[in-house]
Formats: C-alpha cells, structure tokens, sequence
C-alpha cells in the first residue's frame, strides 16, 4: 500500500503525478497507468454530478465516490476531498468527516482548501494520522470571494501564499496543491518547502502536477486554459452512443451473437 512517506521520497526524484477520479473503472485506468495519487476532488460537483460550482458538494457525495475509488485502485495513494463546509466550522466535525474517508471509505489522505482557518486543523488531523494535503492559491469553495480568477498576482497576496504554504508545511501537511499561481511563486515556494508542491496552472517548476480527468482525457465540454487535453473521450464516446441508437433503429443490434434462443422452452416464438 503506498503512503504518503513514498509520495514525500519521490519529491526531488522524480515527477509526482496525480489525476482526479469518481468512481471505480476510471480510478482503475488512473492506476494502471502507474499515475502516483487520486484524487477524489470536490470537482465531482462540476465534473460529474451536474452542479454549477463545488460548493453544493456533500460529504456524503465524496465518501460515495472516495469508496468507489478506493476499491478500484491498488497502488495509488488515494485523497479525499473534503467539501465545502465539511471542515473550517468546529473541529471535531472536520475530524469525524476526514477520519470517515480513511477508516469507511479507504481513502490515504484529505485534501483541504486551505487558509489560516486550516492550520491547527491540518496539525490535529496530522496527529490522529490522518495525512492532509493542503491546498492553495484559486480555492473554488471561495468562488463567492474570489471567483476563479489567477491567486498571487500582487506581492502581498504572494507573500502571504508563501506565508501559509510555509505554516501548513509546519503543522505536518504531506503535500501542497497549487492551483492558478504564477509560475515563478509555485517555483519560489516549492524551493522554500521540504514537502512536495504539485501544480495545476502553477507552470513546470513544482515537484508534481494534477489534472481533472475530464480536462485530461477531453470528456467535458468546456476546461480551464491551463489545461491539457491528452485525449478527446468525448468524441468516442458521441461516436458509440450514436452507433448504438443507428443499429437499434436499424434492426442490426442485437445480432444473432448478442442472443440466445432456449430450443426446449414450449408456448414461446
Ligand atoms: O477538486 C479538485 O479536483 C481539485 C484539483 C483541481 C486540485 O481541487
């Protein structure tokens, strides 16, 4: 089983990978494929659930999807995304929903969108053994404050990133998400810390990189500018779906090899 110690030594050696995943045949794709971690994000929300942001995600949504993860992937380290409200309230409850992801549903390790409200929270979880991954820079649980836009544009913001990326490094967080930042500040605090950074729109200079599947494989309709499409499932996908409707509209599905005629049954064609 991997851990969060393998995912800490690979920092510096070579590249950390890791792709989101909601459920079970895709989280055993992601796997096989030798990628490091998934994560099960909160992205469910725009990704496969139909919201319109992450925010009306539930706990119980990613304890669902985690334990469909979970049960699909062997090697990767797999990281529960704790939604919206689901911690940053009291601690006790961010515990019960963190701890739920680990000893109910096989997650490794949380992720938390991260500030100065998660810093204690970071180091109690980190105690009780539960690894956290923390999360900086465009945080979509703050869309209401922030809307999407680029983080760490203004050197106070920067300082204050690397401020609070130093401060949950402190209180035991095993890994940094940094999402939509200027490169050269991704580049800048992935030099500062011992933990590992992994990017997303934070350019090619921290220890690893995260897509959302859908962007990855090309299977939504819309995705971020710092993005890459490595694939067009979408296109597949409308090519089989249409090819499915044609030949039962023509009569070609189901072919004598799709069916089976008992010979013994009696009063039936
Ligand atoms: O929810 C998610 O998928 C994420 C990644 C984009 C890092 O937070």
């Amino acid at each position: 089983m991997p851990t969060v110690r393998d995912i800490r030594a690979k920092a510096g050696t070579a590249p950390i990978t890791m792709l989101t995943a909601y459920d079970a045949p895709t989280a055993a794709i992601v796997d096989d494929a030798g990628i490091d971690m998934i994560l099960v994000g909160d992205s469910m929300g725009n990704a496969v659930l139909g919201y319109d942001s992450t925010l009306p995600v539930t706990v119980d949504e990613v304890a669902s999807r985690t334990g469909a993860v979970s049960r699909g992937a062997e090697d990767a380290l797999v990281v529960a995304d704790l939604p919206f409200l689901g911690f940053g309230f009291d601690e006790k409850t961010a515990v019960e929903n963190a701890g739920r992801m680990l000893k109910e549903e096989g997650a490794n390790a949380v992720k938390i969108e991260s500030g100065t409200h998660t810093i204690e929270l970071t180091e109690t979880l980190t105690r009780l053994g539960i690894p956290v991954m923390a999360h900086l820079g465009l945080t979509p649980q703050h869309v209401n404050e922030l809307g999407y836009a680029r983080q760490g544009t203004s050197q106070e913001a920067a300082d204050e990133m690397l401020d609070l990326a130093r401060k949950h490094a402190e209180a035991g967080a095993f890994s940094l998400v940094l999402e939509h930042v200027p490169a050269n500040l991704a580049a800048t605090i992935t030099e500062e810390l011992d933990i590992p950074t992994i990017g997303i729109g934070a350019g090619p200079h921290t220890d690893g990189q995260v897509l959302v599947i859908n962007d990855a494989v090309g299977l939504g309709e819309w995705s971020p500018s710092f993005a890459k499409q490595f694939g067009d499932v979408r296109s597949e996908m409308e090519r089989a779906v249409g090819a499915f409707r044609d030949e039962v509209e023509s009569g070609e599905f189901p072919a004598r090899e799709h069916s089976h005629v008992e010979e013994e049954l009696d009063g039936v064609y």
